[in-house]
């Protein structure tokens, strides 16, 4: 028996003869071990009624009986009105303190913790801060305090419900909504922070609405492990579902802000997709996926999520903290940027993975046949130089090309002439001087830019054949830098 209402209903039962203390004790060792792999809690009736214990009328009968018998129940102050939920660690109540009107949200802890001296210690002094946060998007905790045993907390009633079972009813949250539940959470995360406090267990079931429809993180500061703790497993109740823990957490470490951040990613990812970013049959296997398997990316789970909020989502969720976000107001300023229409910081380096210097000779190539995406500014300059910078150079081949016919025509006059000369020499006896230094000018005009130019920009020196392996060694991005002589 973890709950005031467990303990009303097996009461009613053992009374009625439905069922011997054992046959409940197994039924809530099973409903535990649900929880524990992450499925949402079963009433125990209806377990009771799956092993065949119970009959639907019966289980009708008891319940009938349990609501009567509760709203007898007082805890310190508080007259119990009716049941809000159950979580792990216990049941929510809609309470009242009699005659003032004041409704409050009635926490009781197990009775196996109030045994516990270091949960109570925890209990106490997670209890006080929690009463000193005041936050728009955090719960407020207004008392707490212990009666017959029973531990208690009570806080504000946020009447709208969880974002656990609006997923379980509509599977998703559309984009925008999602980001702005993010952003007033991650407010709230930094508020927290700035108190140097850690929430722990972000979850979708610690995230509730009000009736504007106000996100409100619940939770903070109610005692929790930090870490995985046998403590709290073998008491039958649970720290919370690992689908959503840092692996950090998972792993036992120390742990920061930046747990909250991953937590509040994996929440985001789970209200965009439908889907836990891990699914597994055991807290550990779960737990061990954090810790080493890439997550599906959200964006193939959902194609219609925009890539700005899919690179958010990554980066909340990196598995190395050092790549998250540092802080929450830094996350925040990135989800502020997307909802503004902007290009959040996150998209930044997956849009350019491999950056490479804006001359890489690969850019001359490939840029122009393939258009750039908007944004990718260093793919679209490279095109634009590669043209205007690349046009001289293409000229160059062809200009040298244009002038060999010209070279061929003045070396075969040039012979031409020689033979004539020479045959005019034999003919006449006299020395042919001034037509020998006229037949050396053809031959002249190539050398200067075969060697000297050669140095400096080869590509454009050399026989059009050349070029091709010229390119790849890098030094024809001289051409494109425009360091080529004038020609
Ligand atoms: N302040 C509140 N106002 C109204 N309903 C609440 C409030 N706090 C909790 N509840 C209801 O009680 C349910 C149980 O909450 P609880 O925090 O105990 O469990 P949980 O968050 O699901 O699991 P865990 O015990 O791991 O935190 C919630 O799902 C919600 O429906
Ligand atoms: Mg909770």
């Amino acid at each position: 028996m973890t709950t005031t209402d467990q303990s009303v209903f097996t009461k009613i039962i053992l009374e009625m003869q439905l069922a011997s203390g054992d046959q409940i004790e197994q039924c809530q060792r099973l409903q535990a071990a649900e929880v524990e792999v992450g499925k949402s809690r079963r009433g125990l009736g209806e377990i009771m009624v799956e092993m065949g214990l119970l009959t639907a009328k019966q289980l009708e009968t008891a319940m009938a009986e349990q609501r009567r018998a509760i709203k007898e129940i007082v805890i310190g102050p508080y007259r119990i009105l009716d049941k809000l939920g159950q979580g792990g660690m216990g049941a929510v109540y809609r309470a009242t303190i009699p005659d003032t009107g004041v409704d409050v949200a009635l926490k009781l802890l197990p009775k196996e913790l109030s045994n516990d001296p270091n949960f109570l210690a925890r209990f106490r002094r997670e209890a006080n801060i929690g009463m000193e946060l005041h936050h728009p998007h955090i719960v407020r905790t207004v008392d707490f305090g212990e009666d017959k045993g029973v531990f208690y907390l009570a806080m504000e009633v946020v009447e709208g419900g969880t974002l656990d079972q609006h997923l379980q009813v509509h599977r998703t949250v559309p984009e925008r909504t999602a980001l702005k539940i993010v952003r007033d959470l991650l407010g709230a995360l930094q508020y927290a922070h700035e108190k140097a406090l850690v929430h722990r267990d972000i979850k979708p079931s610690n995230i509730l609405f009000d009736r504007e429809g106000k996100s409100k993180l619940s939770d903070f500061g109610l005692v929790k492990a930090a870490e995985p703790d046998p403590a709290f497993m073998t008491a039958g109740t649970t720290v919370g579902t690992p689908h959503y823990m840092a692996p950090e957490q998972a792993r036992g470490q120390p742990i920061d802000i930046r747990a909250d951040l991953y937590a509040l990613g994996a929440t985001l990812y789970h209200s965009v997709t439908g889907r836990t970013p891990f699914a597994g049959s055991s807290a550990g296997l779960l737990m061990n996926q954090h810790l080493t398997k890439q997550m599906p990316p959200p964006e193939s789970i959902n194609p219609a999520l925009t890539p700005g909020c899919a690179a958010i989502i990554k980066k909340l969720m990196a598995k190395d903290r050092q790549l998250r976000y540092a802080t929450p107001s830094e996350a925040l300023d990135d989800v502020l940027r997307h909802l503004r229409g902007e290009t959040p910081k996150a998209l930044t380096p997956a849009a350019r993975p491999h950056p490479r210097p804006a001359h890489h000779p690969s850019s001359e190539t490939i840029s122009p046949a393939k258009p750039a995406a908007p944004g990718q500014t260093a793919g679209r300059k490279a095109p634009g130089a590669t043209q205007s910078a690349g046009a001289p150079s293409r000229h160059r081949g062809p200009a040298w090309t244009k002038q060999w016919p010209l070279l061929i025509l003045t070396i075969a006059v040039s012979i031409l002439a020689g033979m004539l000369l020479m045959l005019a020499i034999l003919t006449s006896g006299s020395r042919p001087v001034a037509h020998a230094d006229a037949a050396s000018e053809p031959t002249s005009a190539p050398a200067p830019s075969a060697a000297p130019a050669g140095a400096s920009a080869p590509a454009a020196t050399s026989p059009p054949a050349l070029q091709p392996g010229a390119a790849p060694s890098g030094r024809g991005t001289a051409r494109p830098l425009g360091s080529s002589p004038a020609h």
